[in-house]
């Protein structure tokens, strides 16, 4: 137990994973591709450029994996919940089975990338299924099924599944896959690494420049190349208004230890409130997952109570102990249910992006990834236009990010200067703007400015996780200010705050 909160506050996958020791840019660099983010869409792509002949430079802001990579369940599949009835009513048949085919392909793609670079990270074939739980939701899988069977991908509705409670039926895609996330990109980058090619981590990209060459620069170096590559979650900047097109979804998962072997099988429930289920085994210690509790990130979150029940839906419907971890993760959701895959904005000429990969990261990543690379290296792919980033408008009714053209206020800070109790953060509406405002549970007050450095949101704290989260683009700070997760690129400003009768007390470092 962590306080209050059931579990340690870290990834399984982070938990279990070794640490990389990539070096930091400290020097200026050539390569044919500077690619931005080590998570699963950029070292993909690093890897098969430099498998066709290209030299490439990753730049990640942390260590290989400990991003959005490094958050997920670790299911490896095109079967997307609902997704492929949803897509063919929004977009026509013809898409729907593009955007299959592209994520069947990426499954075929991890596996043989785990077999000829020789990854060890638990990767396994299993069936993934989208279970009902009601006769609406039935009715909802038998048609995706079908649907699905139609558009050729691996589908059949099946009344047999696996799960340790009642279920009415399910879409089962078979030959799907898991794995431990984080070691296959450690896997990854290894391969990337050396040759005239480079994985630099702590080596946050600040800015960039297009152009010949088009030019990345971190605090300690600069990268020239002939395109980037920026698949960093969130892009940076506001070139491509992803704002507009895009919302964050926050979604949590907890990790029980577990006896006997791993199931075969992965699930989600096609009923709310939504539930990921699946079991993994990791250096022969087995553990359940289970996920869910997602909402919009602009809307307060109460992480305590979600986790809680997660807890509890472990406990009581899949017969697992107290959570051992729990964590959370921030997907970008395009309004249209499409990723985004090319080129930055109208404007871009060397700069290209991936994002809008929904909560399907894994494989709409690594099929981005696939895109980009037959883009960069003059061949024609054909899911391409299917990704297009410079698509327009929105097909389905969801409003975009707030603060897309002016920065929205999440809450109105609150007007005072009652310091949080120890354990707890406020936001404190203080001459010279809103102040995010934490107390240790020694007593130590830190402060820094509440406004969002990326684009003047103001952060509120999360209180399961310990830090400050802007609600309209996702980007997270440390209770020091220090950037966990962009788009923002530079740290809150730490403040003073001065409480009746008492000096001024500075944030300090934790
Ligand atoms: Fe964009 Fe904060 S204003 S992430």
């Amino acid at each position: 137990m962590n306080g209050l909160l059931p579990g340690r506050p870290v990834s399984l996958w982070m938990a279990t994973a070794g640490t990389t020791g990539y070096p930091a840019l400290d020097s200026d660099v050539d390569v044919d591709v500077a690619v931005i983010g080590g998570g699963v869409a950029g070292l993909t792509a690093a890897l098969a450029l430099k498998r066709s002949g290209q030299t490439v430079a990753v730049l990640e802001a942390a260590r290989v994996g400990t991003g959005v990579t490094g958050h997920t369940t670790g299911k490896v599949t095109s079967l997307h919940r609902l997704a492929y009835t949803e897509l063919a009513s929004n977009h026509g048949d013809s898409t729907a089975r593009m955007y299959g085919q592209a994520n069947q392909a990426a499954v075929g793609h991890i596996a043989r990338t785990v077999a000829e670079e020789g990854i060890d990270c638990g990767f396994r074939r299993v069936a993934n299924y989208t279970y009902a739980e009601s006769e609406r939701t039935l009715e909802l899988v038998r048609a995706e099924a079908e649907h699905a069977a139609r558009l050729g991908l691996p589908s059949t509705f099946t009344t047999d599944v696996p799960l340790p409670f009642p279920v009415k039926g399910a879409v089962r895609f078979d030959d799907q896959a898991q794995f431990h996330s984080i070691r296959y990109l450690q896997g990854l980058a290894r391969s990337v690494d050396g040759g005239g090619s480079f994985v630099f981590e702590e080596s946050r990209a600040l800015s960039f420049r297009d152009g010949s060459p088009a030019i990345v620069t971190t605090e300690t170096g600069t990268v020239r190349a002939r395109e980037v590559i920026m698949a960093t979650n969130v892009p940076f900047g506001d070139e491509g208004r992803f704002d507009t097109r895009c919302y964050l979804h926050r979604s949590y998962i907890v990790a029980s230890r577990a006896e006997g072997p791993a199931t075969d099988a992965t699930f989600i429930g096609a009923d709310e409130p939504m539930r990921s289920i699946l079991t993994a085994a990791i250096d022969g210690a087995g553990f359940v997952l289970a996920g869910g509790e997602g909402h919009r990130a602009s809307d307060s979150g109460d992480p305590a109570s979600r986790y809680g029940r997660l807890a509890a839906f472990a406990r009581e419907r899949l017969g697992a102990g107290e959570p051992a971890f729990r964590w959370s993760t921030q997907d970008v959701m395009p309004v249209d249910g499409l990723p985004y895959v090319g080129l930055l904005s109208p404007e871009a000429k060397h700069v290209h992006v991936i994002t809008g990969l929904r909560k399907w990261g894994l494989t709409n990543g690594t099929a981005a990834a696939l895109i980009l690379t037959d883009v960069l290296s003059g061949r024609n792919n054909p899911w391409a236009a299917v990704f297009d980033s410079s698509r327009s408008a929105p097909a389905s009714g969801n409003s975009p990010l707030p603060g897309a053209a002016a920065p929205a206020q999440a809450d109105p800070p609150p007007r005072g200067l009652t310091l949080p109790p120890p354990g707890a953060g406020t936001v404190l509406d203080l001459d010279g703007g809103p102040v995010a405002v934490y107390t240790d549970p020694g007593g130590q007050v830190r402060a820094v400015s509440a406004i969002c450095t990326h684009l003047g949101c103001t952060v509120g704290f999360n209180s399961a996780d310990k830090s400050w989260d802007c609600p309209c683009h996702g980007s997270r700070f440390a209770l020091d200010g220090s950037v966990i997760q962009g788009p923002a690129t530079k740290d809150l400003v730490a403040r003073k705050v001065v409480a009746q009768g008492e000096e001024p007390r500075a944030g300090q470092p934790e």
